[in-house]
């Protein structure tokens, strides 16, 4: 009984202490309320806003304020992106033309990367992109786009694809990083994280997303800017040279392009439809999905599941993470500029709201769980209401649900909040792909 108890009480605790990075993070564990709690979204979406007059109609939206909040969003928060880029696509190599028994090929695709910020020098980083495509199909495909820091060959669960060991780039010195999601392996402890995490968080229900017509690639964020305040700042700076530093993209916003540049391939792809081009990310990754949608406007739809502060939770709002902590936690995430004023004034002119607003008319789903109150779920709900207004502009009904647990797949800004903590776990992607079903 004893040796039971104790079991228990482990098992809780790694569950517990995977979905969190500290132990201070423990503290969010309780269950949120369903019903929208909190003051609404501010500054009102339509207002007048840095000078810009009120919006009346879709066309002044899209003409006139989306301009202004994607120079504000740069600005004041995720820092600037390049003034160009383009993609240099590398040979394409197939890996396996008999794929997840025989449904599906997959190709590996490496892409150099060039920016330049003004005037100044190109800098390039070469990263690959990975590729599954449904054989079956008779006509352009879908295509669900990942984002991640998993292996390839974890991801895809294909040997033929690279492992996690990637070149890091920086100033000084070139070396070797090898990554793993961890929580493959098979030990007592490997299978306890991975139970709590998701296993849907190494690898998502690729055969499922074959079965229903999508094409489904990966891109692994950690090929272009290691997730590190250290490195990952270093890198930041390389690929900003020219640029002043203060005011230059922070990782979110290097990882939300990365988004950008994949698709830059995917559109040459003629197997896939180009006018139905989803993107997903998980937490942080969900922060640069929402970035990557509201800058770019060939995406199609947005799952960002769990991505809280700096994401799709108010930054106003007063539960979960609160912004100092986390530019304190990960000062490579926003621009040096914000990262720096941040512990004395972390105050911005615009919240979250106005960010998910500038996807519309697109369709979005926000993913939640009850237990994660670090992401703030009610902060999350109260954003998507503060952006409803211009989904009406655009005659979509926008968020249909009233209450944080009413997940309309067909909304075409969709709630969902499942049971549990921080993580991908077995019911996240059958919501995910009804709501693209619905919508593609
Ligand atoms: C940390 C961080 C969050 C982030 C999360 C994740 O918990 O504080 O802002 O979303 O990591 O990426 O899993």
């Amino acid at each position: 009984m004893r040796k039971i108890k104790a079991v228990l009480s482990v098992s809780l605790l790694v569950l517990a202490v995977s979905g969190c990075e500290n132990i201070g993070q423990l503290r969010y564990l309780s269950n949120v309320s369903l019903d929208p709690n909190g003051d609404p979204a501010q500054p009102a979406v339509l207002a007048e806003f840095e000078g810009d007059a009120a919006v009346n109609s879709a066309d002044e939206w899209r003409d006139r304020r989306a301009s202004v909040l994607r120079e504000a969003f740069q600005r004041d928060l995720y820092g600037y992106f390049p003034d160009d880029s383009e993609v240099v696509v590398g040979d394409v190599q197939l890996i396996d033309d008999d794929a997840y028994e025989g449904l599906a090929t997959i190709e590996l695709v490496p892409l150099t990367i060039r920016t330049r910020f003004g005037e100044g020098e190109w800098v390039e980083r070469t990263i690959r992109l990975v590729l599954a495509k449904p054989k079956a199909a008779t006509t352009p495909s879908p295509v669900i786009l990942k984002m991640d820091f998993c292996p390839f060959n974890e991801t895809f669960r294909h040997d033929g694809l690279p492992n996690g060991e990637i070149e890091v780039i920086l100033p000084e010195r070139t070396g070797n990083s090898n990554v793993s999601c961890a929580i493959t392996g098979f030990s007592p402890l490997d299978r306890l994280a991975s139970y709590a995490l998701g296993r849907y968080h190494v690898s998502p229900p690729i055969e499922e997303m074959i079965a229903r017509g999508y094409a489904f690639a990966a891109i692994n964020v950690l090929e272009y800017v290691v997730d590190s305040s250290d490195f990952g700042r270093k890198q930041l700076e390389l690929l900003s040279r020219g640029h002043d530093g203060n005011a230059a993209w922070g990782a979110i916003a290097a990882w939300a392009s990365q988004f950008s540049r994949a698709i830059d391939y995917l559109d040459t792809d003629e197997d896939l439809d180009t006018n139905r081009t989803a993107i997903y990310g998980h937490s942080r990754y969900g922060k640069a999905a929402l970035v990557a949608g509201a800058f770019d406007d060939r995406i199609d739809a947005v799952i960002a599941h769990q991505s809280g502060r700096g994401g799709a939770a108010l930054t106003r709002s007063v539960v979960g993470e609160p912004i100092v902590e986390m530019t304190a936690t990960y000062p490579d995430w926003f621009s040096k500029a914000y990262t720096k004023r941040a512990k004395d004034s972390p105050e911005l002119p615009f919240d979250q709201h106005q960010l998910i607003a500038l996807l519309a008319p697109r369709p979005v789903l926000l993913g939640h769980a009850r237990r994660d109150k670090w992401s703030d779920p009610n902060g999350a709900f109260r954003a998507a209401q503060g952006a409803d207004l211009v989904y009406g502009l655009f005659d979509s009904e926008g968020l249909t649900a009233e209450r944080l647990n009413e997940f309309d797949p067909d909304a075409d800004i969709a709630f969902w909040i499942r049971p549990g903590t921080h993580g991908e776990v077995k019911e996240d992607w059958p919501a995910f792909l009804e709501f693209l079903d619905a919508h593609f």
